[in-house]
């Protein structure tokens, strides 16, 4: 019996909520992780959550005899591929290492499953593929042309990997266009810990709502929106998590399938509507400027999510304010992280 759903990056942040959504829906996810932006505690946590912690095998998709040994010795039925570098502007400085991590790492997993006989793979893509779009909400049809290094590496393995698809029969796979990863679960136990300055407008809020940070620039306030900040289809983590179950789900009851799906809501919220939300939900003030646009920045996108509604019966339930309450939860109980 093949049993385990290998989860590569499965302790960072959207790793270890999908490693909870897997457990709840009944499938036992096995971690293989390098810990290079994550923390071996957070198995503690899911322990509590899901009454058992994932295995962890600690080291680096793109070693291959690795690769090889788990899959000759552990029985494992299907991959979601999270590991990989995810800071936009990183990815402008060292290109080479986001190359290197998150493409010859898609490759040699892939090659390694291949060898295997594996052939389900769920595969952490980004809305970043589709760079400024013509409009919103954004199709999975929409053309795609990224804007830097990140978003080019993601569509690099999604070609890839269609390509292998259209290679030999029998491949199952998905290609997950995330828009904005919010939240955290409910318990507070599991959250977003980003190390140094957050990259992404949720954290920072929280780390200004709990002190750590004294106040938020907001970069931009004169953008064509309805109140001149930027617009997002911010997409609970628990949400998110729960997708990656409903495409598993669907792949492995597939003879063979290549699907690209958008998992967002479907909604954009502005920046300064975040910001009350928390405040909301925190009951702290967030104090804020308006500094100017950051260059690079796309005015205002949301998702086409009818595709992971029809496709994968799946449909993000979570409510803004949800979100801002998990976040505040997880960020007030592990102000400093794990
Ligand atoms: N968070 C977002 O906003 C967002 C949006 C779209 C797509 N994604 C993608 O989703 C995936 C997960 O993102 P996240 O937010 O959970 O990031 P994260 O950094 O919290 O998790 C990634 C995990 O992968 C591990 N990792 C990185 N390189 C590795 C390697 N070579 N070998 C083994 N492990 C490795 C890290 O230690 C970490 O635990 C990434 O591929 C990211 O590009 C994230």
């Amino acid at each position: 019996m093949k049993n385990y759903v290998l989860v590569t990056g499965g302790a960072g942040y959207i790793g270890s909520h999908t490693c909870v959504a897997l457990a709840a829906a009944g499938y036992t996810p096995l971690i293989l992780d390098n810990l290079c932006n994550s923390s071996a505690k957070v198995l503690d946590r899911l322990a509590t959550i899901s009454g058992a912690a994932p295995r962890l095998i600690e080291g680096d998709v793109r070693d291959r005899a690795l690769l090889d040994r788990v899959f000759a010795q552990e029985p494992v039925q299907a991959v979601i591929h999270f590991a990989g570098l995810k800071a936009v502007g990183d990815s402008v400085v060292d290109p080479l290492l986001y190359y290197d991590n998150n493409v010859n790492g898609s490759l040699v997993l892939a090659a390694a499953m291949r060898a295997a006989g594996v052939r389900t793979l769920i595969f952490s893509s980004s809305a970043t593929v589709y760079g400024e779009p013509d409009e919103s909400p954004i199709p999975e049809s929409a053309p795609t042309r990224p804007a830097n290094p990140y978003g080019r590496s993601k569509l690099m393995v999604e070609e890839c990997l269609g390509d292998l698809y259209r290679s030999e029969p029998g491949w199952r796979i998905a290609l997950l266009r995330y828009f904005n990863p919010v939240g955290a679960h409910e318990s507070g136990l599991i959250g977003e810990h980003p190390q140094g300055k957050p990259n992404n407008l949720m954290p920072f809020v929280s780390q200004v709502a709990v002190g750590t940070r004294p106040e938020l620039v907001v970069h931009g306030g004169d953008y064509p929106t309805p109140d001149g900040t930027g617009v997002r289809d911010y997409v609970h983590v628990m949400d998110l998590a729960e997708g990656h179950v409903a495409a598993l789900r669907h792949a492995l009851a597939q003879p063979q399938a290549l699907l690209t799906v958008n998992l967002g809501t479907g909604r954009g919220c502005s920046v300064l509507e975040v910001v009350q939300a928390f405040e909301r939900a925190s009951g702290r003030p967030v104090p804020r400027t308006i500094g100017p646009r950051r260059p690079g920045d796309v005015p205002a996108y949301w998702g086409d999510p009818a595709a992971a509604a029809e496709v994968l019966g799946w449909q993000a339930r979570r409510t803004l304010d949800q979100m801002c309450a998990d976040s505040w939860r997880w960020q007030s109980g592990n102000p400093e992280g794990y």
